[in-house]
């Protein structure tokens, strides 16, 4: 199958969809690769470092089109090439495109698509779970976005973002108002954190609070109560007393405010409309706002998509390529993400689309001319509300108890019996220590099953360091004896339990950390 990767024509674009690194990767999947003269050019990728890795390098668009089975591209293919057509009608019949594709927002465009019996891929429209992270081009965006619109502000602020205390002076730190916690959000806190602004943010959904709070920034509360939780992680659009109240809130947290970041965004809607004018005017002259949201409209009515406008004394940027001003970066990401979901399309070199897969049926809009978008939603979880439809019998039957385990009381008899026996034949103190270790064995059986399974391994490596005990133990006989089996045997002991004690520990100090930041 040959894979094409042209250069991207939308203005100011500089990422390309693929970088020589995945061009290698997907040579090892047997594809051949045809990439535009200068694709990479913007992203700082020369023609010779794809030649290097087995890609031919087409001088032109047309024809590389034309031959690929397979186009990748990072932005929609609207963009107008000759005679009234678009990129799209570049693609061979029956080809397949994969790539930035917004199906809901360019109906025509996947129109166009259709009538060219494509099969086409959206990377925006890839499910937000688990298994596709690392195809999850949004969130690799995202997060470079964050950083990139702290770095903005601050090139357009004329203070730093730390606090000082020089012999000149004394300044606290920055204030940094970030409206909406979500994957721009959370890195926009914590490059603004990480450059020593006090950070404040806000967002609809309370499952961020713990992330806000752990980067070091305050969680600012709205004294309403609704949530913002929506399907599949993203958030969905509050109520119209909801919003009056969290703009007063926005606006209040504004006036002391340097920099106001607002990424708030419900998917497939206009964004919504938080940092008023009436709360621009209330800024300090000189503080900026950086809206990322300025693609759907804007969080603030101010801001012009695209531009620097300065209204009360306060900047505003609008900009709307924030990763291709890290071109190089965002290209290694977003081809990353590509060639992940290319990997799970394929099986032996051709694509295998499995519409029973989550993320496959995700992310295809098109199979062969046919609409597959959007695709059907997933049945809610059942509600915790009770059923009346549900018969009696039938809840009192999923109501009742397990039976009861016999494996316990043949425990017991079997440890009686063991007990009565060694009281016939051993004496006293032999009996005295059989109870304590079968008791020992209960308790501790009991103790480790009420535990939860995700907190066994912490468990085991702690209850190690019990082995001290042995260790105690193990010296007190080696005092007592000369040289003969229980001294050896009190010598293996005390070798074990150092081991269990000192691997205890250093088990747990590394589980730790790994919850440390
Ligand atoms: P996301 O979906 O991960 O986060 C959006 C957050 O906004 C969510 O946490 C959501 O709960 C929150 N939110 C929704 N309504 C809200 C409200 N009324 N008040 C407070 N919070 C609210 O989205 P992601 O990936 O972090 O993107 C953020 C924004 O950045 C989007 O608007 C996206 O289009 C934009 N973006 C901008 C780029 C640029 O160059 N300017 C490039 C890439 C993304």
């Amino acid at each position: 199958m040959k894979v094409g990767i042209p250069k991207e024509m939308f203005p100011g674009e500089r990422r390309v969809a693929a970088t020589p690194a995945t061009v290698a990767r997907m040579r090892k999947l047997g594809l051949e690769v045809l990439v535009q003269a200068g694709a990479g050019a913007g992203a700082d990728y020369a023609d010779a470092a794809y030649l290097e890795t087995g890609a031919e390098i087409v001088p032109d668009a047309e024809a590389l089109w034309a031959q690929a089975d397979l186009v990748l591209k990072v932005r929609p293919p609207d963009v107008p090439v000759a005679d009234g057509r678009l990129e799209a009608d570049r693609l061979k019949e029956g080809g397949a495109f994969l790539g930035f594709l917004w199906p809901g927002q360019n109906k025509p465009l996947v129109e166009r698509l259709a009538a060219r019996k494509a099969t086409a891929f959206a990377m925006d429209a890839v499910p937000r779970i688990t298994r596709a992270q690392k195809m999850d081009a949004l969130s690799a965006m995202a997060n470079l976005v964050g950083y990139r619109a702290v770095i903005e502000a601050s090139s357009h602020l004329g203070r730093m973002f730390g606090g000082q205390m020089t012999a000149a002076g004394r300044f606290p730190p920055a204030n940094v108002l970030i409206v909406g916690a979500g994957v721009a959000g959370l890195a926009a806190i914590a490059a603004a954190k990480g450059l020593g602004a006090s950070v404040k943010a806000f967002d609809t959904r309370a499952a961020v609070r713990e992330q806000i709070e752990s980067l070091g920034a305050t969680f600012l509360e709205l004294d309403v109560k609704e949530t913002g939780e929506g399907e599949g992680g993203y958030a969905k659009e509050m109520s119209e007393a909801f919003l009056a109240a969290e703009q007063a809130l926005i606006a209040q947290h504004a006036k002391s405010a340097d920099v106001v970041i607002t990424t708030a965004l419900i998917p497939g809607r206009p964004a919504p409309a938080l940092l008023t004018s009436g709360a621009v005017l209330s800024m300090a002259p000189g503080s900026v706002i950086v809206d990322l949201a300025a693609e759907q409209g804007g969080n603030c009515p101010l801001t012009e998509r695209d531009k620097v406008v300065e209204k009360f004394g306060v900047k505003i940027l609008g900009f709307t390529d924030l990763p291709s001003r890290m071109a190089r970066q965002a290209s290694d990401l977003y081809a990353m993400t590509v060639y992940n979901l290319l990997e799970d399309l394929l099986k032996e070199g051709k694509l295998a689309v499995n519409l029973e897969d989550e993320v496959h049926r995700g992310a295809i809009v098109l199979q062969e001319g046919k609409l597959l978008w959007p695709p059907p939603s997933k049945p809610k979880p059942p509600s915790a509300a009770p059923q009346p439809a549900r018969k009696k019998a039938e809840l009192t039957a999923h109501a009742a108890p397990p039976p009861p385990s016999k494996i316990g009381p043949v425990l017991g008899v079997l440890a009686a019996g063991l007990l009565a026996a060694a009281g016939l034949v051993a004496g006293s103190e032999f009996v005295e220590h059989l109870t304590v270790f079968l008791l020992a064995c209960v308790v501790g059986w009991h103790v480790i099953w009420n535990v939860a399974p995700a907190l066994h391994t912490p468990l085991m490596s702690v209850t190690n360091a019990i082995s001290g005990i042995i260790l105690v133990g193990g010296i007190l006989l080696m005092r007592a004896g000369g040289v003969g089996a229980v001294t050896v045997l009190a010598a293996v002991a005390i070798l074990i339990a150092t081991i269990n004690v000192a691997g205890g520990f250093l088990v747990t100090q590394r589980m730790l950390r790994m919850f440390r930041r």
